[in-house]
């Protein structure tokens, strides 16, 4: 099936960079797999909905995916009618350990699920009806959505005075960064969270970023598709290259000076489960001398884990990896929208496509988040978050 092509114009970068629009009791997010090539809204009315949304990569993002879980039951139950408190309480607190199994590594959709099931309990001990259950439920929801932006960009700030104060001290003026995946307003409610880092360092007047280096992020191209997308919305210079090719552009160009990456998931020492690529992007960075900063909110921080040997990686289907799926590439150019799979590797090739990796704290320099910017003690290969929460 052919669609037509959508152009964009810069000037609506941020009503193009809306992944997720709320309006109570109406959800609806951007389908995340066709952009870059298709501004496409889906209405999302039931948990059910919000589950398949998730789970397929319509929305994709550790953030996201828990405001798009919340919000998806909070547009359900605006439009049911519960004769009880407690009859609403088990239908949510039902279709929230159901949304929890849409996908399993970043832990802000657990954390989400967990703080949403408390409060619907302890309220329902309190409520006379269920629409006050309801009421209560989806306020909540509200607020994690509004929250998660205002994170997204203290988190900004935060980071975009670390890295020109770490550029102070190593003497440098104009600085180069490399993301990898895709962290930015599509992987969120707003703004990001490393690609938040640099859209905040780029914003400020006198900038000292002059331009971004982005991967790829194969197999499913966060990068080069939506990556791509938002730095070029907000007219960002930037250059996307080949997963692999990381070491030789570090070693070619002195003037990257860190790596940023979001995280699914930060255990309580420090270790880092992100997008898979991200382990060897820190020993590139390690061995080059830059540095390697992660960015979350404080809730990526997994306090109930020890070290990432406890984080759950979710392996996704080989096919991925053995076909390459996109549009024709002429069709695109003419503006009509065509998707093509293709055979990369001959039939039967057996693929293992784990979709996160676990960064060992040691190779980190420093974890920003909303609250402050924690590094680690002087001789010590782990972190020490407890302040956090
Ligand atoms: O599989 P995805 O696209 O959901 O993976 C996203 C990432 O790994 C991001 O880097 C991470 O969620 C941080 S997003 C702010």
């Amino acid at each position: 099936m052919s669609q037509k092509v959508s152009s964009f114009s810069s000037s609506s970068a941020s009503a193009k960079l809306l992944a997720i629009r709320w309006n109570r009791p109406h959800l609806s997010i951007l389908n995340q797999l066709l952009l870059p090539h298709v501004s496409e809204y889906i209405d999302i009315r039931s948990s059910t909905a919000g589950h398949h949304a998730i789970a397929s990569m319509q929305t994709r993002g550790a953030p996201a995916i828990a405001i798009v879980a919340a919000l998806s039951l909070a547009a359900e139950v605006s439009q049911k009618r519960f004769s009880t408190a407690i009859e609403a309480r088990d239908f949510i607190t039902e279709r929230l350990d159901y949304l929890a199994t849409s996908r399993p590594t970043a832990v802000n959709l657990f954390d989400a699920v967990t703080k949403l099931k408390r409060l619907v309990v302890e309220e329902a001990r309190v409520a006379e009806t269920g629409d006050q259950v309801v009421a209560i439920y989806v306020d909540a929801a509200e607020v994690m959505l509004a929250k998660d932006v205002q994170d997204n960009r203290a988190i900004g700030s935060n980071g975009a005075e670390y890295i020109e104060r770490m550029a102070g001290e190593l003497g440098v003026g104009r600085i180069k960064v490399l993301t990898h995946c895709n962290t930015g307003a599509l992987a969120t409610a707003g703004h990001g969270t490393a690609l938040g880092i640099i859209r905040s360092l780029y914003q400020k007047s006198g900038s000292i970023l002059e331009h971004v280096y982005f991967g790829e992020t194969r197999p499913y191209n966060q990068g080069a598709r939506l990556t791509a997308y938002e730095l070029q919305c907000e007219e960002i210079p930037a250059t996307l290259v080949c997963d692999s090719s990381v070491s030789f552009l570090l070693k070619r160009d002195p003037s990257i000076v860190a790596i940023i990456v979001g995280a699914d998931r930060v255990a309580r020492n420090g270790d880092t489960a992100n997008k898979i690529g991200t382990y060897q992007l820190a020993i590139a960075a390690k061995y080059h001398g830059r540095l390697f900063i992660v960015a979350a909110p404080s809730i990526s921080v997994d306090m109930g884990i020890g070290s990432g040997e406890d984080i759950v990686i979710e392996e996704r289907g080989q096919e991925e990896i053995t076909m390459a799926s996109g549009f024709v590439g002429d069709k695109v150019a003419q503006g009509v929208l065509e998707r093509e799979t293709l055979c990369v590797a001959p039939l039967g090739t057996r693929a293992w496509n784990p979709s996160f990796d676990v960064t060992p704290a040691e190779l980190v320099s420093a974890i920003v988040t909303e609250k402050d910017v924690f590094v680690k003690a002087p001789g010590k290969n782990v972190f020490d978050l407890a302040g956090l929460k």
